[in-house]
This record gives C-alpha cells, sequence and structure tokens, in this order.
C-alpha cells in the first residue's frame, strides 16, 4: 500500500469547457481545499470542511495562501530551439534559414540533445508546465536524448522526430524512407513507453515531399495511437509556397489531409492565416491546434482567430503553445497573457477562466490525455502546481486579500496572475505527486 499524501491550499481546476459555459458551470474552486492522493493518482478533491476528517491520521502538507492547479499543457514547443530563444529580426522562413537550422544541426551530437533536454526539462518545471508536445530534431538521438531524460523524471510528454527530406540544409534532411524507418523504430520503442507517447513529426509542408507526407500517413495507419505533430498556415508567404508545392491541393491543409494526416490525434501549431473551410475540415475531423501567441507576434506571423475555432458552428479543439524558440517564453501564464492581447486586437475578447482553461484542460483534451491529466478528477495523475498569485510587490498590491472567497474575485486575481505572473509565481511543481521544483530550494541555490 503506497501512503496517502493530502494538500491543503486553495485549489481550482476545471470541470467544463468556460468557453461553452459559465463560471459555476465549468469552474471547480475550493477557497480552502484537500487535494488527496494515493500513489500519484488523485483519490478527492474538495473542501477542508468537508473532508479533512477522513483524513485525521495523513500528514498534511499546507500552503497557506496558495493556489493548487492542475500543471500546464504546452501544446506545441522546441526543445531543439531552447538555445535560440530571443533571435532578432526575421520572420519565419528567414528566422528558420538563419537561426533554427543551424541550432538544431548540433544535436547530431548525443550528448548535446541530453544538455539541453535536460535544460529544457528543468525551464518547463520552473514554470509549471508538467506535459508538453514537443518538436525534436531530425537526428534520432536527439529524440532518444529528450525521452530518456523526461523518463527519468517520470514525466508525461509526447514527442517525435522531426521528417525533413528538402528545403532545408543537408545536414539536416533525411529522405522518405530514412523517416519512415527511423520513426517506426522509435515509435516501437517509446510509445507508451512507462509515460511516453510519440508523435510522427514532419517539419511542415515545404520541407517534406509529398512522398515523405506519405510515408507519415503510413504510419499513422500502422500505428493508429500515435499523434500526428506538424505546423499549419502560420505566415502568409510560407502559405504561398505551399500551394506551389502541391498544385494538386485545395490548399495548405488539403496537402496534409491527401496524405491522411488529418484526424483526431493530429496537433497542428499556428493555424493564423486559415480558411474558412479549412477550420471546418479541422472540426470534422477532429483535429487540435496548438494556438502560439508569444511566437505569432514575435515572428510578424499574424493573430490567430480564437473566437472562430471555439465557435459552435465550427468547433476545433484549442490548446496553447509556447513554440520556444519562436515563442519569446516558456511560461504558460505569459502565453495566455499574449493569447489574450491577440483577442484584444482583433476586437475580441477572452476570459481569465478561458484562456486558463486553454492552458490546462484545454490543453489536454487538444492531446486527447484528458482522461489522464489537465484536472482533478478522481483517478487522473497528479501532476500540480502551487501558484502564487502575490509572488512580487505589484501582483501583492494588486491583490491585497490572498484567497478570493467567490468566482468572481477569483476570476480577478487569475487574470492579475496571467498578466503579471510568469515562473515568480509557481512555487513548486509535482509529477505524480512527487515534488519535482521547489522554489524555495532553487533560490537558496542560487545564493
Ligand atoms: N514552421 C516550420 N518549422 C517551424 C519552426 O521551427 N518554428 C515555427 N514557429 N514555425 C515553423
Ligand atoms: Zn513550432
Amino acid at each position: 500500500m503506497t501512503s496517502t499524501q493530502v494538500f491543503r491550499a486553495a485549489i481550482l481546476d476545471f470541470v467544463e469547457d468556460p468557453f461553452h459555459c459559465s463560471p459555476a458551470e465549468s469552474v471547480r474552486y475550493f477557497p480552502d481545499g484537500l487535494l488527496v492522493l494515493q500513489g500519484g493518482y488523485v483519490t478527492a478533491v474538495g473542501a477542508y470542511d468537508e473532508l479533512h476528517s477522513q483524513y485525521a491520521a495523513a500528514d498534511v502538507v499546507e500552503y497557506p495562501n496558495m493556489l493548487i492547479m492542475p500543471g500546464f499543457v504546452d501544446t506545441h514547443i522546441h526543445y531543439s530551439q531552447t538555445q535560440i530563444i530571443a533571435s532578432y529580426g526575421k520572420q519565419l522562413l528567414d528566422w528558420l534559414n538563419t537561426y533554427t537550422f543551424p541550432a538544431e544541426g548540433k544535436f547530431k551530437d548525443k550528448s548535446h540533445g541530453q544538455d539541453i533536454a535536460s535544460f529544457f526539462l528543468n525551464e518547463l518545471m520552473r514554470n509549471g508546465t508538467t506535459t508538453a508536445l514537443v518538436f525534436t530534431t531530425v537526428f534520432p538521438q536527439s529524440v532518444d536524448a529528450f525521452f530518456e531524460e523526461a523518463q527519468t523524471r517520470n514525466l508525461r510528454m509526447i514527442a517525435g522526430k522531426v521528417m525533413m527530406d528538402r528545403h532545408a540544409p543537408d545536414y539536416l534532411t533525411d529522405t522518405a524512407d530514412t523517416a519512415y524507418e527511423e520513426t517506426k523504430a522509435l515509435i516501437q520503442k517509446w510509445h507508451k513507453n512507462g509515460r511516453l507517447l510519440y508523435a510522427v513529426t514532419p517539419r511542415f509542408a515545404i520541407t517534406s515531399t509529398p512522398e515523405q507526407l506519405q510515408r507519415a500517413g503510413q504510419l499513422l495507419q500502422e500505428f493508429p495511437d500515435v499523434y500526428l505533430h506538424t505546423h499549419l498556415s502560420e505566415n502568409v508567404d510560407e502559405v504561398a509556397w505551399v500551394k506551389e508545392l502541391f498544385p494538386e491541393a485545395a490548399g495548405y491543409l488539403d496537402a496534409y489531409d491527401r496524405a491522411g494526416l488529418v484526424g483526431d490525434r493530429s496537433v497542428f501549431a499556428h493555424g493564423v492565416q486559415l480558411t474558412d473551410a479549412e477550420f471546418q475540415r479541422l472540426s470534422e475531423a477532429g483535429s487540435a491546434i496548438a494556438f502560439c501567441p508569444t511566437s505569432n507576434l514575435f515572428l510578424g506571423s499574424g493573430l490567430f482567430k480564437i473566437e472562430q475555432a471555439k465557435s459552435a458552428e465550427t468547433p476545433v479543439k484549442v490548446g496553447l503553445g509556447t513554440d520556444v524558440g519562436g515563442g519569446t517564453s516558456f511560461s504558460m501564464l505569459r502565453t495566455a497573457h499574449a493569447a489574450y492581447e491577440v483577442a484584444q486586437l482583433r476586437k475580441q475578447t477572452l476570459s481569465p477562466y478561458q484562456a486558463l482553461y486553454l492552458g490546462t484542460l484545454g490543453g489536454a483534451k487538444a492531446l486527447n490525455l484528458d482522461d489522464k491529466i489537465g484536472s482533478f478528477d478522481v483517478g487522473k495523475e497528479a501532476d500540480f502546481i502551487v501558484v502564487d498569485c502575490r509572488a512580487t510587490p505589484i501582483m501583492a498590491l494588486r491583490n491585497p486579500q490572498a484567497t478570493p472567497q467567490t468566482l468572481d474575485a477569483l476570476a480577478e486575481q487569475v487574470f492579475s496572475l496571467l498578466v503579471m505572473g510568469d515562473d515568480r509565481s509557481v512555487r513548486a511543481t509535482y509529477v505524480m505527486g512527487e515534488l519535482a521544483y521547489d522554489r524555495a530550494n532553487a533560490m537558496d541555490q542560487r545564493g
């Protein structure tokens, strides 16, 4: 028998989608709550007053004035671009050639991959991200380096080898056949190995020949429960080039569709330039979009139409992606803040709860993992974070009362957290009930 773990703090998660119902129906909040775990899984969540007598014998870990939430889910990020975050002055296609490809070339050396994977996963923990869908590089050893490090930490991570057989430097290209063979071997090695899952990962339609996309589709047929992860309709010049490269396709998404890549386990990063017909197709297929607002602003790609993706007519699953290194922060709080600002620029809005949902349960749904992570439903894996909404002097001034008592007051606090918060607000990160990061210790070590 593993022992029971009990945590006491304010507790917040989602039980429904706040884009489609009221806060009262979608938000679950206990100003003084208990989260109870057994063997790394949630066994109870509720009000302290109602639950505590059942756990009188257990040691309770108390986080006074803190908020416990599910860990963040980052639906699109490149571990291989960690070192080139914040690279100046280019839009997508030039940025890839100038900064990205040379950085990815270094991952031929497995030890480089190991060093960066370790740094990257530390950074995710510091930012409270417990699950991510991750681009590696074309080198299988960069996939091994990532998964090995993730496995050591017992993290639920999804990743895959980048497939790329044209329009990239020779040192970074595979072929349709080698991509197929190497991917197949990696699926067999890593998919469902512990908490790890595999995503077939053609970089985008520009860097894969139609033959390579077909081979990717073949892998999805052979392994129906792996993911498909790629980029889609991010930048105007990119979309125009895809049309030239795939003259027979009706548009960018159709280039993927013809290869059998558009399904309910497909996650497409960006979607900034999608047409109405493409939104419709994504909706029908049950595919997901990773909305990457800091990247879309930084690379000057454009403003994603969140209201169209979340519309009742053509609903598409949406999560938030940091898209580091095109994105400018590992923080999902900063990313949610940017999502709000993108909505503002389009004269739309994104409520605090909607934005937070995208980074937690919405992301889990986008990854078809909402039966395992993303909220505190009984039986889910206990990946959670302890958040300080008063982490800086200005945040404390803005939130004189540490623990809101109503959903309206909580919405105010959550909004200020999204707008002003970042890694400084992540007090602790737990993975399957184990402490994986403690800000207090990290600060001590820095001296
Ligand atoms: N499209 C193809 N590759 C990439 C990449 O590495 N980053 C971004 N943002 N878009 C891409
Ligand atoms: Zn990307």
